[in-house]
């Protein structure tokens, strides 16, 4: 396989908010609350790049086991992040996807989600959110819509995933220096490089990204060939 090939889709496991505060005597949701500045930053910075679709770890299916204080800030967050930056991701063409079970989240935010899925529909980069997001589960109700219609194949549980129209992951990031997936997008990054930076979410930038994106273009990826 060709090295040098540029990452279509990146997988951004955004982890380390929580230490980032605690390193500063600062409450958990201040962490939280800087953590969306660097989205909003690597968001931006995507405009006119290569990257068709970057895939964001936001609220894992795992995470409604934090304190409720945590999981209603977090949710409030989300709330303040689309009502402050629609219109911007809107005009810089990025469509927003949503991928997780985000129908159960409270209803005003199902609504503003719709609407935010409507109003990026025509966007030329895919940012897709991971929200109410765990991996077994996504394939397990797609294993579970392939056998209704018949079939269980690569292909038919591919088509049931929320990332169906997705390109695969091939190349995943994760911050904050833990070895590990948490259940995120384990079917699609069955050949994804994957990197694990020390780097705490809040203090990721777009520079770390294209370091990232120039060490995969080193990568000789082989997918079982030689
Ligand atoms: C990631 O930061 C944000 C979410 C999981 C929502 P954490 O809150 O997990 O931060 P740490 O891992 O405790 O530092
Ligand atoms: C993964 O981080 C989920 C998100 C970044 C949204 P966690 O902090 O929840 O993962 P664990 O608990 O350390 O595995
Ligand atoms: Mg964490």
């Amino acid at each position: 396989m060709a090295q040098g090939t540029t990452a279509r889709h990146v997988a951004i496991i955004m982890d380390g908010n929580g230490r980032w505060a605690k390193r500063r005597g600062l409450p958990r949701a201040m962490g939280h609350k800087r953590g969306v500045e660097a989205v909003r930053t690597l968001v931006r910075s995507l405009k006119g790049g290569a990257i068709e679709c970057v895939t964001l770890y936001a609220f894992s299916s795992e995470n409604w086991k934090r304190p409720r204080d945590e999981v209603s800030d977090l949710m409030n967050l989300m709330r303040g992040f689309i009502r402050s930056d629609l219109e911007e991701f809107a005009a810089n063409g990025v469509r927003l996807r949503i991928v997780g079970d985000w129908r159960a989240l409270d209803p005003d935010i199902v609504e503003m989600l719709e609407d935010a899925l409507e109003r990026t529909a025509n966007g030329t980069h895919t940012v897709a959110v991971a929200l109410n997001y765990g991996s077994q589960q996504e394939i397990a109700r797609a294993a579970r819509a392939a056998a209704e219609q018949g079939e269980i194949t690569v292909e038919t549980i591919e088509r049931h995933l929320f990332t169906a129209d997705l390109p695969p992951v091939d190349l995943l990031i994760r911050t904050s220096g833990e070895v590990r997936l948490s259940n995120f997008l384990l079917w699609q990054m069955a050949y994804a490089e994957m990197m694990f930076v020390d780097t705490l979410w809040p203090d990721f930038t777009p520079q770390h990204l294209q370091d990232a994106l120039d060490e995969f273009a080193k990568r000789e990826r082989r997918y079982g060939g030689r």
